[in-house]
């Protein structure tokens, strides 16, 4: 299902299609339509006057146009009327807009539920269960025809929208000169690793690399799909943190790959955020001379943009991500329900990564955020990742347009260094996204209206937007160190406009000092 279809949903009365919706819509920031109610409203009487006045057909006429109108649009959450998809018609032309889900009830409950009720023209009968038995065989055929079947009996509607949301599965495929592989987004999609991995062709061994911290909140649920699917899985365990980055983890790894008895006829799996996926994946390159890789990134950094692009790497004492490799994965499987578990300092880094997608590729993502902060939606995930992959399937091995994605990272990368790291990535990143906006306004690159809102977003997702305790030409001396121990020159990525950035050389000293003192916290 594509990010923006519509969600259609429909049952019997009583199976709770209009509070469901209205919890979906809730949940995933999107607009409410209820079509018994949009009829009501439009041709100005309640349902059962309309019955009583124009009569059943006349009722239905209007159900077939507004499913044609609705179909027209995307990213609505639509509750139809008991009866709007009975026909083929109607399911097709709605169908053909989103996902359709039917909600089902036992009869009892629907009873039970529908017991107040005295505005279903259909249940003006004197037994109730009799009518509402006959209808349901009536429909049964019909709603069987619905792709996604929920059972609500017993459930609450938080719960019955929580397993709709579950069902909006993104797949998104990126293409290497390698070959192509797929990266899955969804809710739940944790407990489907193993099918997934399957469908990839995957069998056999699979060494899953995970950190004590993950591997306490998830491994449980990622081991027995594996089982599941019949691979034979190990935990490869690292320690937690960036100081283990190392070359001599990935030794220690090599020693858990064999003790597992790890061939080339099996996969690596990395569990974990961008440290996880980074040594994992060098790991995998390296062993054997390369072994399958499958990233689950657990973080929102690194589902976003560690796991994506094939570049995986292991810090050296004289510098971060100096010994690497290119590795594309098999797959990628992001569950962003592992988010809940992530500490608010690395959510928000996650999302200065997000913020700098939006500034330099997605005017829609962009403005996503600002409509609805900082709720982890799938469709906003969804929208970083395209981001990410464009970039990357236009620059696979990183010789000229992937420099985009440092939009920000100069100033920020330098700020992280001077701070001996105390300042967090994402932070960093923030501050250099407004640094890089400020240079693009001095040099007539962009308006200030880019600045305005940037800050204004920033500041919502409590990210910084100053900094303080250093020269301009300390900072300045760091960035220019670093590019020099990397035999490059020093290079900026500036915003154009919301969703658009430039590569330049051509920024003077003066105008980096000048933008620098500006952004001092005074
Ligand atoms: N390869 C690339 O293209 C690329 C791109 C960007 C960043 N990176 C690398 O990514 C790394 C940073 O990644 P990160 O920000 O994900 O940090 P991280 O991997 O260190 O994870 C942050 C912390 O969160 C914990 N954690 C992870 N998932 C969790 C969850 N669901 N619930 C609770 N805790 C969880 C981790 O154990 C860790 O303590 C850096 O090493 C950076 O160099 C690589």
């Amino acid at each position: 299902m594509g990010v923006n279809s519509n969600i259609v949903i429909t049952g019997f009365m009583g199976t709770g299609k209009s509070e469901v919706g209205l919890e979906v819509a809730r949940r995933l920031g999107r607009e409410f339509v209820d079509m018994d109610a949009l009829i009501e409203q439009r041709v100005g009487l309640t349902i059962p006057e309309i019955f009583a006045q124009h009569g059943e057909p006349f009722f239905r006429q209007q159900e077939r146009k507004l499913c044609y109108e609705l179909a027209q649009k995307r990213g609505l959450v639509i509750a139809t009327g008991g009866g709007a998809l009975i026909p083929e018609e109607n399911r097709r032309v709605l169908g053909a807009s989103g996902v359709l889900v039917c909600l089902n009830c036992d009869v009892d409950e629907i009873l039970r539920r529908l017991a107040q009720a005295e505005d279903r023209p259909l249940l003006n009968v004197t037994d109730r269960r009799e009518r509402i038995e006959a209808l349901l065989a009536q429909r049964r055929e019909a709603y069987n025809r619905i792709p996604h079947q929920i059972d609500t009996t017993g459930l609450t509607v938080e719960e019955v929208a929580e397993k709709v949301i579950e069902l909006l599965v993104q797949k998104i495929v990126v293409r290497t000169p390698t070959g192509s592989y797929p990266i899955h987004l969804g809710n739940r999609l944790l407990k489907r690793i193993g099918e997934l991995a399957r469908e990839q062709g995957l069998k056999g061994k699979v060494a899953l690399v995970t950190n004590p911290t993950v591997e306490e909140l998830y491994a449980t649920t990622v081991m027995e799909s594996l089982r599941e699917a019949d691979f034979e899985p190990a935990v490869c365990q690292v320690p937690d943190g960036e100081a283990y980055k190392t070359l001599d983890t990935v030794r220690s790894l090599y020693d858990q790959f064999i003790e597992a008895g790890l061939d080339r006829s099996g996969a690596v799996l990395a569990l974990g955020g961008g440290v996880i996926g980074d040594m994992a994946g060098f790991a995998a390159a390296t062993y054997m001379r390369g072994v399958p890789l499958v990233q689950v990134p657990t973080t929102l950094l690194a589902m976003v943009d560690a796991s994506i692009g094939g570049k995986v790497a292991v810090d050296h004492p004289r510098g971060k991500n100096l010994i690497g490799a290119f590795k594309q994965p098999r797959l990628i499987v992001s569950d962003p329900l592992v988010l809940n578990t992530l500490d608010e300092a690395e959510m928000r880094s996650g999302w200065a990564e997000v913020i700098k997608a939006g500034m330099l590729g997605s005017p829609r993502l962009f403005e996503q955020l600002e409509e609805r902060g900082n709720e982890p939606a799938l469709s906003v995930i969804a929208e970083a990742i395209r981001v990410k992959v464009a970039v990357v399937e236009e620059d696979p091995y990183e010789r000229e347009q992937r420099a985009v994605l440092n939009l920000g990272h100069t100033f920020g990368h330098a700020l992280e260094v001077l701070s001996g790291f105390r300042l967090r990535h994402g932070e960093a990143v923030s501050i250099g996204l407004v640094a890089a906006t400020k240079m693009a306004i001095a040099l007539g690159l962009c308006d200030k209206g880019v600045e305005e809102r940037l800050l204004a977003l920033l500041q919502r997702f409590g990210l910084p937007t100053c900094y303080e305790g250093y020269e301009p030409e300390e900072i300045w001396e760091a960035m220019a160190t670093d590019k020099k121990k990397r035999g490059k020159k020093l290079r900026f990525v500036l915003p154009k406009a919301i969703g658009q950035a430039v590569v330049t050389d051509q920024v003077p000293k003066a105008v980096v000092l000048e933008i620098l003192e500006r952004l001092r916290e005074r």
